[in-house]
C-alpha cells in the first residue's frame, strides 16, 4: 500500500525549521532537561520511598517514554502544523476522524497548566541566583538554609514578583520565533549544567554519606510501592521527557526530513535520564549527611544544594552559576510548554507570533498566581491532592500527560498505517519493529494498567 499522504510533496511548517539535526536535538534536550530533572525528580523519589520508585521510573522511561517520544516526533513531522491541526489533519488523512484534534487541545491545556506552576518554581531559582551571589549561604547551617527558604516562599509578593519576571523571560524568547529564539538558549546550557552536576557529585561523594544516598536511590523496597507511586513514576517519566502534551510534536513539525527520529530520541532520553540520576546522587547523600528528610517535598533542592555550596571553596561562584543554569534549563523548558498554544493561536486565529505569545503568557501568569499563593497565603487550603499547586501538578503530570501519551501512541501505532510510520521512522528493520511492538501493545497497555489501578 502506498503512503496515505495526499500527493507526494512534503509539507513545510509555517513557523520555520531547525537549522540542523543538532539544533533539533539541542532544542528537544533543552525542553526535556529542566526543573523536572533537578528539582522534581529528587523530591518525588524521596516522597515515594526511593529505590523501587527509581526502578519503575527507569522502566517507564525506556518502554513507554521512548516509543511515545518517537511517536510524537513522527506525528509532528508528518503534519507540520500545530498539534491541534496536525492531529486533525492526520486523523482525516489516515482515514480515521478529525476528532483526534482533541489530543492536541488536551496538550495545549496541559502546557498552560504546567507552565503556570513551573514558572513559580523557576522564579525561586531566579531568587536563588541573587541569594547565592550575595553570599547568604556561606558556612550556613542546615537550619539556617531551611529557614531562609521557608521565609522566602512565605512572602507571596516576592514569589509573585519572581514568577512575573520568569514569565517575562519566557514570553521574550518564544516571541522571537523558532530559529532566533529557541536554538540560541540551549547550546551551552546542557553541557554546563552537566559539568556543575559533576562538581556537586564530587562534593557529595566526599560527604561521607554517599553510600546511604546510593542505597536510598537504588535499593528497591517493593513493600513501599503503591499504585499511586507507580503512577507518580509514570507521570514523572512523561514530565521529564516533555512528552504527552504536544510540545515534542510541535518541535517535530520543524524537523528536517532526513533526520533520524530514533537516533534523536535516544540521545535526548539518555541525556535527560543521566542528569536526573546525577541530581539524585548529588542530593540524597547531603540529605542524610545533614539529617534532613528525603520526603521534604518541593523545597528539597533549595534546602540541600545551597548547604553544599556554602561549604565548598568557591561556593559563592559555583552556587550562583548553578542557579543561573537551572534558571536557563527552566527557561528552555518553558519555551516547549508554550509552543503548542502559541503555534495553535498563530495558525487558528491568524495572530502574529508576538501577539500569540503575549496572550498565552498572560493567561499562564494569571493561572500561576494560584500556585504562588499555595505556598503562603493559601497554604492551608487543601482539597483532593493537597494545595492548589499539588492539584495542578497531580492533574497534569499524573492524568493529562499519561492520557495524552496513551492517545498519541495509539494513534501512531493503530490509526496511522504501517507505511506512514515506516516512512517517517526510516524503513521497517528491527528498530522499527521494536518501536511498533512497544507503541501498539506494551506502552498503551502499561499506561492503561497504571492509570486504572491508581485511580480506582
Ligand atoms: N521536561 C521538563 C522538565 O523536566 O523540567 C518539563 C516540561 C517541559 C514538560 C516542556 C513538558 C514540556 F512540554
Amino acid at each position: 500500500m502506498l503512503s496515505n499522504r495526499a500527493g507526494d510533496s512534503k509539507r513545510s511548517s509555517l513557523h520555520g525549521h531547525w537549522s540542523s539535526r543538532m539544533a533539533f536535538i539541542l532544542a528537544v534536550t533543552g525542553s526535556a532537561v529542566g526543573l523536572g530533572n533537578i528539582w522534581k525528580f529528587p523530591y518525588i523519589a524521596g516522597q515515594n520511598g526511593g529505590g523501587a520508585f527509581v526502578l519503575v521510573y527507569l522502566v517507564c522511561v525506556i518502554v513507554i517514554g521512548m516509543p511515545v517520544m518517537m511517536s510524537e516526533i513522527l506525528i509532528g513531522r508528518r503534519g507540520r502544523r500545530n498539534p491541534v491541526a496536525t492531529m486533525e489533519l492526520l486523523g482525516k488523512e489516515e482515514g480515521s476522524s478529525s476528532h483526534w484534534r482533541l489530543v492536541g487541545t488536551l496538550g495545549v491545556l496541559a502546557g498552560i497548566l504546567i507552565l503556570s506552576y513551573y514558572s513559580v518554581i523557576a522564579g525561586w531559582t531566579l531568587a536563588y541566583v541573587v541569594k547565592s551571589a550575595s553570599g547568604v549561604f556561606v558556612g550556613a547551617s542546615a537550619e539556617a538554609v531551611g529557614e531562609n527558604f521557608a521565609s522566602f516562599v512565605g512572602d507571596w509578593r516576592l514569589v509573585a514578583l519572581c514568577h512575573t519576571l520568569f514569565m517575562g523571560l519566557a514570553v521574550f524568547v518564544v516571541a522571537r520565533g523558532v530559529e532566533r529564539g529557541l536554538e540560541q538558549a540551549v547550546r551551552f546550557m546542557v553541557p554546563a549544567l552537566l559539568f556543575l552536576m559533576l562538581v556537586l557529585l564530587g562534593y557529595s561523594i566526599n560527604s561521607g554519606y554517599f553510600g546511604e544516598g546510593v542505597a536510598f536511590m537504588f535499593t528497591p523496597d517493593f513493600e513501599r510501592l503503591t499504585w499511586n507511586s507507580v503512577l507518580a513514576a509514570l507521570g514523572q517519566a512523561f514530565f521529564t521527557l516533555s512528552i504527552g502534551m504536544g510540545a515534542i510534536m510541535a518541535y517535530g513539525a520543524y524537523l528536517p526530513e532526513e533526520t533520524s527520529i530514533t537516533g534523536a530520541s535516544a540521545a535526548v532520553v539518555t541525556a535527560d535520564t543521566a542528569i536526573a540520576m546525577l541530581a539524585g546522587l548529588a542530593i540524597f547523600p547531603l540529605v542524610f549527611a545533614n539529617n534532613l528528610d528525603p520526603a521534604d517535598g518541593p523545597g528539597l533542592v533549595f534546602d540541600t544544594l545551597p548547604l553544599a555550596f556554602g561549604q565548598m571553596a568557591g561556593g559563592v561562584f559555583f552556587s550562583t552559576v548553578f542557579f543561573v543554569l537551572l534558571a536557563f534549563a527552566a527557561w528552555t523548558s518553558a519555551i516547549g510548554l508554550m509552543e503548542p498554544a502559541v503555534a495553535w493561536i498563530v495558525e487558528r486565529f491568524s495572530k502574529t507570533r508576538a501577539q500569540a505569545t503575549v496572550m498565552t503568557g498572560s493567561i499562564i501568569w494569571l493561572v500561576g498566581l494560584g500556585s504562588v499563593l499555595s505556598f503562603n497565603v493559601l497554604a492551608d487550603l487543601k482539597f483532593l491532592a493537597g494545595t492548589i499547586f499539588d492539584n495542578v501538578d497531580y492533574l497534569t503530570s499524573n492524568i493529562m500527560l499519561p492520557l495524552g501519551g496513551l492517545l498519541i501512541v495509539v494513534f501512531a501505532g493503530w490509526v496511522m498505517c504501517r507505511n506512514s510510520t515506516a516512512d517517517e521512522l526510516g524503513g521497517s528493520g528491527t528498530l522499527y519493529k521494536a518501536w511498533r511492538l512497544l507503541a501498539r501493545f506494551i506502552a498503551p497497555v502499561g499506561i492503561l494498567f497504571v492509570l486504572i489501578n491508581a485511580i480506582k
